[in-house]
């Protein structure tokens, strides 16, 4: 169970650096006032924050930012002992959080949510889930869409909701808050551009292109990742799938509905039947024996990736419609990188919609990638990180190949 006061405290390391440390200096003050405060809590929360402070410096180590580092410790440790305190001040929080994010979470009243879509009605659905149907809206000046879950808050599920409001990530769904009235609502940040699998399968949309795919890859690759390292607690998604991969006006992914099926395991004896994941999508520990790591995440993702290559459902039915022999990708994928002659099956696999508009050796690289996500061993997968360097790599690789001329490329590599 999360403590109230920790709400805040779990949210610091999504608090850009630079901006925290400023904050920091314009109010001299008060920081030391915080921190004499901050050091009679500092034996409950000490454990907490040498988490924080071991994510706070080694971020900035990375970003080789210029401060000095002498200066570095004792400041973030001031930081971190202000917010600690003031968090029984919410007020002090909000003001602060004010100069960082414009949006703050937000309890939304039934009526709100009612009048918004007009009475939930049917000309505002964009889409129905495994938690309920999803809603239209504008609230507040902003596009939102509304999920109408299938189930009740429970006081644990709250304390959760409250957190969850404040993960931000360019590459996650933001949820901009909740309605507890009459059933459970959730209010996230509306994705204009619908769901992957619909880029993927649909006719709404344009074909995607090679670039945009590696793009798609390695922006959710960036949203898993964050919550995979960089927020406390670690947030295991469990439903990693293209409908939960969103395409904004940009063609920029972003991660939905993170954190939802830990609110189904603190959601009450009703909820334990629901069995969280999607078929074809399910690594076998999970399947068999109910085994959760950030492993089955990146299996998950593997099975995305493999989609983006083929443009092929998780689960590929036969063409004559039966459901006796149908396959998951990542058997049919496996099937063929173990053929005699591997390129030829992979070649029937590519999706036909690339044309011949792509480069062979990245798509080699991506199916490798994809490979090395779904390995039956999780031990054998990579982590998050490491899987989004690779992307990086391929990323520069498409981008090359987008300002090349492509036939002269494909006379090269001998196509
Ligand atoms: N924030 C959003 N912005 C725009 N469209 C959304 C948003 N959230 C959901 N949708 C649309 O609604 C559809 C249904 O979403 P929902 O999450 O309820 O179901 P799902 O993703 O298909 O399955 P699951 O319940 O397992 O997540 C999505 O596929 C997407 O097209
Ligand atoms: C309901 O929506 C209408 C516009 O559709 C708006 O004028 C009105 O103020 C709203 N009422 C409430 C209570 O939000
Ligand atoms: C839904 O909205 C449409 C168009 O605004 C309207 O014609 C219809 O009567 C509404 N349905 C309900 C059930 O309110
Ligand atoms: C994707 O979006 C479309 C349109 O909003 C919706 O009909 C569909 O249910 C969504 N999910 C999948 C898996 O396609
Ligand atoms: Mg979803």
């Amino acid at each position: 169970m999360v403590p109230p006061g920790a709400a805040s405290c779990i949210s610091l390391p999504k608090i850009p650096m630079e901006v925290t440390v400023l904050l920091n200096h314009q109010q001299g003050k008060k920081v030391s006032a915080g921190a004499i405060a901050g050091s009679v809590v500092a034996g409950v929360v000490a454990p907490v924050l040498g988490v924080l402070l071991f994510l706070f410096y080694r971020r900035r180590k990375a970003k080789q930012n210029a401060l000095r580092l002498g200066n570095l410790a004792t400041e973030t440790s001031t930081i971190l002992m202000q917010k600690v305190t003031s968090s029984a001040t919410q007020a002090d929080v909000a003001s602060l959080a004010a100069g960082i994010t414009v949006d703050k979470s937000v309890e939304f009243t039934y009526q709100e949510l009612f009048n918004a879509t007009e009475g939930f009605n049917i000309t505002h659905k964009i889409g129905q889930g495994g938690f309920g149907a999803v809603y239209y809206a504008e609230l507040v000046g902003e596009k939102a869409a509304i999920k109408k879950m299938d189930m009740q808050a429970t006081q644990e599920f709250l304390a959760e909701l409250k957190v969850l409001t404040h993960v931000h990530h360019l590459n996650l769904v933001r949820l901009i808050g909740y309605c507890t009235e009459s059933s459970l609502f959730l209010v996230y940040e509306f994705v204009e551009n619908g769901n992957l699998s619909q880029h993927l399968r649909g006719t709404d949309y344009e074909p995607l292109s090679w670039a945009e795919r590696v793009r798609i890859a390695l922006d959710s690759a960036r949203g898993l990742e964050y919550i995979h390292e960089h927020t406390v607690p670690v947030y295991i998604h469990r439903d990693i799938k293209s409908a939960n991969i969103l395409i904004d006006k940009n063609t920029r992914a972003k991660v939905a509905d993170f954190g939802l099926t830990k609110l189904t395991e603190v959601g009450g004896a009703s909820l334990q039947t629901r069995v969280v994941g999607t078929f074809g999508y399910m690594p076998p520990e999970y399947v068999r024996y109910g085994d959760i790591s950030r492993k089955v995440d990146v299996y998950a993702f593997g099975v995305v990736l493999y989609e983006l290559i083929s443009g092929k459902d998780a689960i590929v039915r036969p063409t004559d419609g039966s459901a006796s022999g149908s396959r998951g990708l990542v058997y049919l994928f496996e099937e063929a990188l173990t053929a005699l002659d591997p390129k030829e099956g992979l070649q029937k696999l590519i999706d036909p919609k690339l044309g011949d508009d792509y480069p062979v050796d990245a798509i080699l690289m991506m199916t490798h990638l994809a490979n090395a996500c779904t390995e039956e061993d999780p031990k054998l997968r990579p982590t998050m990180r490491s899987v989004v360097v690779a992307l990086m790599t391929l990323s520069s690789m498409s981008e090359f190949w987008d300002m090349k001329n492509p036939g002269l490329v494909n006379l090269m590599s001998g196509r």
